[in-house]
């Protein structure tokens, strides 16, 4: 049965499309996801951007246009267009499974990513209040320590963005979504530019630079591919529904194809961007980038205290990653308020906040897992590490590999040619990507780090 949806929003043009879309891909996930990961991956660094790199123009973009012509031409909430174009094109209704999956994912995801931006908040506040003077590793790492320690703490701030996050979902798509992506992408460009000329004038960029780029094959460590991987679903923000559902108020007459273009070249760049002003400024105070998710919020205090003007860096900084991960958010909370107030009719307002209610409580469950609950262990993980384990592991590439077939080898050349209106040649080329290179690169990196890497150790 087909899902009617009656008088839907549209952006109002391609612009806000492409604004909102870079809004949900640029976030935590390239600012601290990004910087802690390359932190982590000591010695094989290189190998994870480049493994990033291939998979975004490789696998997330080829995606990335498949979602988004998934959600417009089912002209739905993620289940409702998974529905709409499996009614179309003769196939089964278990696809809209992969619906589910993602307004689910997308709020497990939430809830933890949540958590993390209420760390930035938090940080964000401090800098504004009272400015923040530390002067040895020791001193960052007890500070960051203390605010994990209380999950009081964690949780206001938890509580706060995820007010901030309702408060704009709640407004509609026009209204809410659209104005706040538009009032606040353009500042954020504004102030990574800023901050990055002013990272590589006070930092050390050419070893930023090195560290990077450093390609040494020999030196990767279990994990560096999958995490690669994972990583690019995860900027992007593929397999979650959230696409879908930005796609579902796209005109028709939009070129997937270039928008999907500028979205993934500028969500890569920033991720870049923002990588190399981070570690210019951890080489260039002498520190190490190994700090784990607390990163940016060990190290660069650090720096911020040394560098002169660094209380306003620093508010500006962290102001920087309240808008990436306030407009990556909104699109978190989107998928399954769209399918609440589509599938029953319920008021949008209503509908943001009742859904935010139990995801909200999740939160403050991940808070509790770094200190209270820290002793419960899932597989060896606490809360908050499984859930990320398990989202950006786990459910982003095989949602991606499922869309892949989907639209690949399902839907049919008539919609698909129908919606992807590239030149012929190009055409091919994408469609064949889809249909070969993304579900067997999806495969094959699976299969080596089960296999060979042992990864879910
Ligand atoms: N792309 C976002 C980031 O990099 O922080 C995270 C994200 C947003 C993931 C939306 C998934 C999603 F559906």
């Amino acid at each position: 049965m087909s899902q009617e949806v009656s008088s839907r929003s549209t952006w109002s043009n391609r612009w806000a499309f492409i604004l909102v879309t870079i809004g949900s891909a640029v976030g935590l996930g390239n600012i601290w996801k990004f910087s802690y990961i390359a932190g982590a991956s000591e010695g094989s660094v290189g190998v994870f951007v480049v493994v990033y790199l291939a998979c975004v123009a490789l696998i997330g973009l080829p995606l990335l246009m498949a979602e988004i012509l998934i959600g417009r031409r089912g002209r739905g909430n993620p289940v409702a267009a998974m529905l709409n174009t499996a009614e179309e094109s003769g196939n089964s209704s278990w696809w809209a499974l992969l619906g589910w999956a993602g307004i689910f994912g997308a709020l497990m995801i939430l809830s933890f990513y949540s958590v993390v931006s209420g760390w930035m908040v938090d940080y964000f506040w401090q800098y504004l209040a009272k400015g923040v003077q530390v002067n040895t590793p020791e001193e960052t790492k007890a500070a960051f320590d203390a605010m994990m320690a209380d999950p009081w703490r964690l949780s206001f701030w938890h509580t706060i963005f995820m007010i901030l996050t309702v408060g704009v979902v709640a407004r509609g798509v026009v209204s809410g979504i659209e104005i706040a992506n538009k009032i606040m992408i353009p500042m954020l460009f504004l102030i990574l530019i800023l901050l990055t000329l002013w990272g590589a004038a006070a930092g050390d960029m050419p070893t930023a630079l090195r560290f990077m780029f450093n390609l040494k094959v020999e030196a990767i460590k279990a994990g560096v591919v999958i995490d690669g991987m994972g990583h690019a679903f995860f900027s992007l923000s593929l397999g979650m529904g959230a696409i879908m559902a930005y796609g579902s108020y796209l005109d028709k007459d939009t070129n997937i194809g270039n928008t999907c273009l500028w979205i993934a070249i500028v969500g890569a760049l920033i991720g870049l961007l923002c990588g190399a002003a981070i570690f210019s400024l951890t080489f260039g105070y002498g520190l190490t980038p190994a700090a784990g998710p607390g990163l940016i919020l060990q190290t660069l205090p650090l720096a911020f205290s040394d560098m002169p003007g660094g209380r306003i860096f620093a508010v500006f900084f962290f102001l920087l990653v309240i808008f990436a991960a306030w407009t990556s958010s909104i699109s978190l909370l989107e998928p399954f308020v769209s399918w609440l107030t589509e599938r029953f009719g319920i008021r949008r307002s209503f509908a943001a906040w009742g859904t935010a209610l139990p995801v909200w409580l999740l939160g403050v469950a991940v808070c509790l897992s770094f200190n209270e609950w820290a002793r419960f262990k899932i597989l060896g993980r606490i809360l908050f590490e499984m859930l990320d384990h398990l989202a950006t592991r786990f459910m982003m590439p095989l949602s991606g590999l499922a869309i892949a077939i989907y639209v690949g080898w399902r839907l049919g050349k008539v919609i698909v040619l129908d919606e992807i209106r590239l030149k012929q040649r190009m055409f091919r080329l994408w469609f064949n990507v889809v249909r070969f290179i993304v579900p067997v690169g999806i495969t094959m990196i699976f299969l080596y780090e089960l296999v060979l890497r042992d990864w879910f150790k």
